[in-house]
């Protein structure tokens, strides 16, 4: 069995979520951990951890809603994450792929969020995209938090640093990717520090690449990790799934 720690699930992106479930345990998917990273999408995988028993939900602000997230949003965040399916905070973090002029306001709802996985004892989910050294710096900052962090492309050394500071390490499916690198990082730090991930809609795995993605095609990330570091993908499965268990508390 699997466990895909970070996926999206919207109706926006698939025309049928029932059948996406079944599809999902017909594969071994035992749960999916939902990200809602947008107002809409925080209230739209809320519904869906209430409706699906598998599926549970990680909430809370992407970096690129930085201009647009209110005090007030934050505020309806600390009650939304008690609600019952929520297992942790994010995916946030910070991204400068596409410039730095929202930098504070960024960092500003990054620390907040950090601040609430602080007082509630919740895992994160970071996203970090060119700010490998700004995210390192704000997580140091808050030395009691623990997490994911998701869709992983940096160097071995920055794996490593992480992980010195708690962290797991998410793979997807860019891991199959002819022109990636990540193999070198999974060989490294090996599948004791790996959390298994679709981002699904997006990053669909090799044969699928370009098309749209789906919790299901975990099974092929999951060989593809056997492969890497010559184990079985029984392997795979038994410790990705005992490190999302140590991580997220999924009732
Ligand atoms: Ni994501």
């Amino acid at each position: 069995m699997f466990i895909d720690t970070h996926c999206h699930l919207s109706n926006e992106d698939y025309d049928d979520i029932d059948l996406i479930v079944k599809e999902n345990l017909e594969n071994n998917i035992e749960k999916i951990i939902i990200s809602g990273c947008t107002r809409e999408s925080i209230l739209e995988s809320l519904e869906l951890s209430k409706k699906y028993d598998g599926v549970y939900v990680t909430i809370g602000y992407h970096p690129s809603e930085a201009k647009i997230t209110t005090i007030e949003d934050i505020s309806l965040l600390e009650k939304q994450i008690m609600e019952a399916k929520v297992v942790g905070i994010g995916e946030m973090g910070l991204d400068y792929h596409y410039g730095k002029e929202d930098i504070d306001l960024q960092q500003k709802l990054f620390r907040e969020q950090m601040r609430l996985a602080s007082k509630y004892n919740l895992p994160v989910v970071i996203h970090s995209r060119d700010a490998t050294e700004d995210t390192i710096k704000i997580l140091k900052e808050f030395p009691e938090v623990v997490g994911d962090i998701h869709c992983f492309s940096g160097s071995i050394e920055t794996a490593k640093i992480y992980i010195k500071m708690g962290y797991k390490i998410g793979i997807g499916g860019v891991v199959t990717f002819k022109n990636s690198n990540l193999y070198k990082v999974v060989q490294e730090i090996g599948i004791e520090n790996i959390l298994l991930e679709t981002d699904s809609p997006y990053l669909a795995p090799v044969p699928f690449r370009g098309k749209i993605n789906s919790s299901k095609y975990i099974p092929i990330i999951a060989a593809k990790l056997a492969e890497i570091l010559d184990i079985s993908v029984e392997d795979v499965s038994n410790v990705t799934l005992s490190n999302t268990y140590a991580l997220f508390d999924l009732k």
